[in-house]
């Protein structure tokens, strides 16, 4: 049987990193060569320097627990990135420290209003260049790998938390850069989306993951869901690892692996092999 790789390499001249071009390169081919391709792109990355995120929150104190434990906590150590929960508050000129209102025009729930949102924002564009003011909210545009990959080449973010029905419209229409959701679905507040944001964008900076080649492998990084993973022991109670991946043969167990791949993804996610956005390698027998 002849198997035949077409290898769809759109993603060049995209703002993406190179990441999932890196791994076309790649795959394949010897560790050694893979190391030294991977080298040479962290030395070159622009973006490895630490980036910034900052958060604003009118309830800080939800994300302390996330970016101080985690690998979010070791990115910040190894001075690969650096992120800063604001309190929304501190620009606050209302005497109660107010950050909503009631809306115009009536109805349900309070509105943020927008001076503390401008005062933060204009002071934190005064101490650096940001690259991106992001306001988390349901209907933004969705987090996938894409925009996931996209963002981690930016230096500098300031992140938006919306509360209560959201922001006055006016913080979106001239103080945000980007409207970012993270699923259709309706959260109390902004921060678990900057926080799986933030996650999402961290883990992607060269140097973050131990095994830098483990982001490589996620899920969605070439258009495909992960194929299984295995470990000790080879045979547990008669439920056996595959015989191929204790086989020693690495092109085998690659090609098996990539079978995997798209074999899940077409049963599991195949709005993916649809998706114009998606660029998988697609195997034919
Ligand atoms: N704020 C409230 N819901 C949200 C969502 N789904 N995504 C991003 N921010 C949100």
């Amino acid at each position: 049987m002849q198997k035949l790789t077409v290898v769809k390499m759109c993603m060049v001249g995209r703002e993406q990193p190179p990441y999932p071009l890196v791994k076309r390169l790649a795959r394949g081919s010897s560790s050694y060569v893979w190391t030294a391709v991977h080298e040479a792109f962290l030395i070159f990355a622009p973006w490895s320097n630490s980036m910034r995120i900052d958060i604003l929150s009118a309830v800080p104190r939800l994300l302390d627990s996330w970016f101080s434990e985690s690998i979010l906590q070791r990115a910040q150590q190894k001075g690969l990135a650096e992120v800063k929960v604001h309190d929304l508050r501190v620009w606050s000129t209302d005497k109660h420290r107010r950050l909503d209102d009631y809306p115009f025009g009536g109805g349900a729930g309070m509105v943020m209003t927008i001076d503390p949102i401008h005062r933060a924002i204009t002071e934190l564009r005064s101490q650096r260049q940001y690259n991106e003011v992001i306001y988390l909210s349901p209907d933004g545009e969705m987090l996938g790998q894409s925009l996931a990959n996209q963002l981690s080449t930016k230096g500098n973010l300031i992140l938006l938390c919306g509360h209560y029905k959201g922001v006055d419209e006016r913080v979106r229409e001239h103080l945000i850069t980007r409207e970012v959701s993270i699923g259709d679905y309706v959260l109390s507040g902004g921060e678990l989306a900057a926080a799986v944001l933030s996650d999402a964008v961290i883990r992607l900076l060269p140097g973050v993951l131990g095994d830098e080649t483990s982001a490589l492998s996620d899920s969605f990084q070439d258009g495909l869901v992960a194929p299984p993973d295995y470990t000790r022991p080879a045979d547990y109670q008669g439920w056996k690892v595959p015989d191929i991946l204790l086989s020693g043969h690495q092109a085998n167990i690659d090609a098996w692996r990539h079978q995997q791949a798209l074999d899940r993804t077409r049963q599991r996610r195949p709005d993916l092999l649809d998706s114009t956005d998606s660029d998988p390698q697609t195997t034919f027998n």
